[in-house]
């Protein structure tokens, strides 16, 4: 449903905040939802919480799954009783690990929920094989450390010192691609809370964490799963598994709403058709669980077909559709995109789409379904 070209350009609602957050790619969530935590912190005053924490339990859940009555939007699909599950985890004396499939939401449920228990997620250590002390815990500014010494003002304090100090939610993204021994860096600062500065002197010797801070990281099962991990960081976490999108008509209403987000954001007044989002999100839904909704088996591909490559196809193919098809997305755009999703290193994929679309999408009912059909020489 493209509007008509060349009509003024709405700010869209959650950036049109008029002081250049609109500028930004993608602020974080406590900026975009600011307004909607700033009512729940008002509104949850007298419910109980763990020390430290901006928001009641309660509240932590409604931001995250969303709450009509209180005007808050829903931003994560999951199960209430595995969202509750996470908001106690952090308030125990164990980390939260969040695992699963790529593209599950595992890093945005991470950052939703440091938004809504201390307010800012922007405490983050990405993991990755460079990944280092200097990183996680703290470094010096040299200029000032040979000018003056070893002190609080030449020290640079990197995210777990930050969390600690300010009492806030660190978020360890990926965690499992660090090396073993930066991962056990976490090992006495999870289970004594407490972290050595032997550099500087007196008290500053030793920073005890204070109230709110905790740690989420996340782990993707497919790459380098959680095995590496040593048992005994492995004790210091509650294990959480993200699970796909189960629901059909949920990552639909999921994508539209995301798809749509997007495109607002970047300022293309223009919609995802619903029967196109239908069309992809089926096809991402069916392929990633290796059945069709009548139940007939298909084979699944090597990529994972995740919610999070939906919303990119279908943003990618609305994109297209409005740089250089005059705004109307056509089967074609969605069947370009879907290839440099679904197609990445593995030959046999190609076969398993050439067959999806020759034995399902061809027997499906309705012009979308069949402009997608018609679209499949596109395949290389
Ligand atoms: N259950 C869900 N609820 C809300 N959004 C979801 C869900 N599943 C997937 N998404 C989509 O995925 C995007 C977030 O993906 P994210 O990067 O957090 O995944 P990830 O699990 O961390 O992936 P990776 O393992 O590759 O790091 C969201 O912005 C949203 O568009
Ligand atoms: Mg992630």
């Amino acid at each position: 449903m493209a509007r008509k070209r060349g009509s003024p350009v709405e700010p869209p609602a959650d950036t049109a905040t008029g002081d250049g957050l609109s500028e930004l790619q993608r602020p974080p969530a406590e900026v975009l939802y600011a307004k909607e935590l700033a009512h729940l912190a008002e509104s949850d005053a007298d419910e109980p919480r763990p020390k430290g924490w901006r928001l009641a339990p309660k509240s932590v859940v409604r931001f995250v799954l969303g709450d009509e009555r209180q005007g808050v939007a829903p931003k994560f699909v999951g199960k209430r009783g595995f969202v509750e599950r996470c908001v106690v985890a952090l308030a125990t004396s164990r980390g939260l690990m969040l695992i699963g499939e790529p593209g599950t939401a595992k890093s945005w449920l991470s950052e939703l929920l440091a938004a809504a228990v201390c307010g800012d997620s922007t405490l983050t250590i990405q993991g990755s094989a460079g990944t280092n002390e200097d990183a996680i815990k703290y470094s010096w500014n040299y200029a000032l450390l040979l000018a003056e010494g070893p002190s609080e003002r030449s020290l640079v304090p990197a995210p777990i010192y930050r969390g600690m100090k300010e009492g806030k939610i660190v978020r360890f993204e990926e965690i499992t691609r660090c090396p073993l021994e930066m991962q056990d860096v976490l090992l006495s600062i999870l289970s004594d809370r407490v972290m050595a500065v032997p550099e500087l002197q007196g008290e500053l010797r030793s920073l005890f964490a204070h109230t709110g801070f905790n740690v989420i990281a996340t782990a993707n099962t497919r790459d380098r799963g959680v095995n590496e991990m040593s048992a005994a960081l492995k004790r210091r976490f509650n294990f959480e598994t993200v699970q796909p999108i189960g629901d059909l008509g949920e990552e639909m209403a999921l994508v539209q709403r995301e798809t749509d987000k997007l495109l607002s954001r970047s300022g293309i007044p223009m919609a995802l058709a619903p029967e196109m989002t239908e069309v992809l999100v089926t096809t991402f839904h069916e392929l990633r669980n290796g059945r069709t909704g009548k139940g007939t088996a298909l084979e699944t591909l090597t990529t994972a077909m995740s919610t999070a490559e939906a919303v990119a196809t279908g943003f990618a193919a609305a994109l297209h559709a409005w740089y250089y098809g005059g705004g109307r997305m056509r089967g074609d755009h969605l069947v370009q995109h879907l290839i440099g999703t679904a197609l990445k290193d593995a030959p046999d994929d190609l076969k398993k789409l050439r067959h999806y679309f020759n034995q399902v999408v061809k027997e499906r009912e309705g012009e979308a379904w069949k402009e997608f059909y018609a679209a499949r020489d596109h395949l290389p």
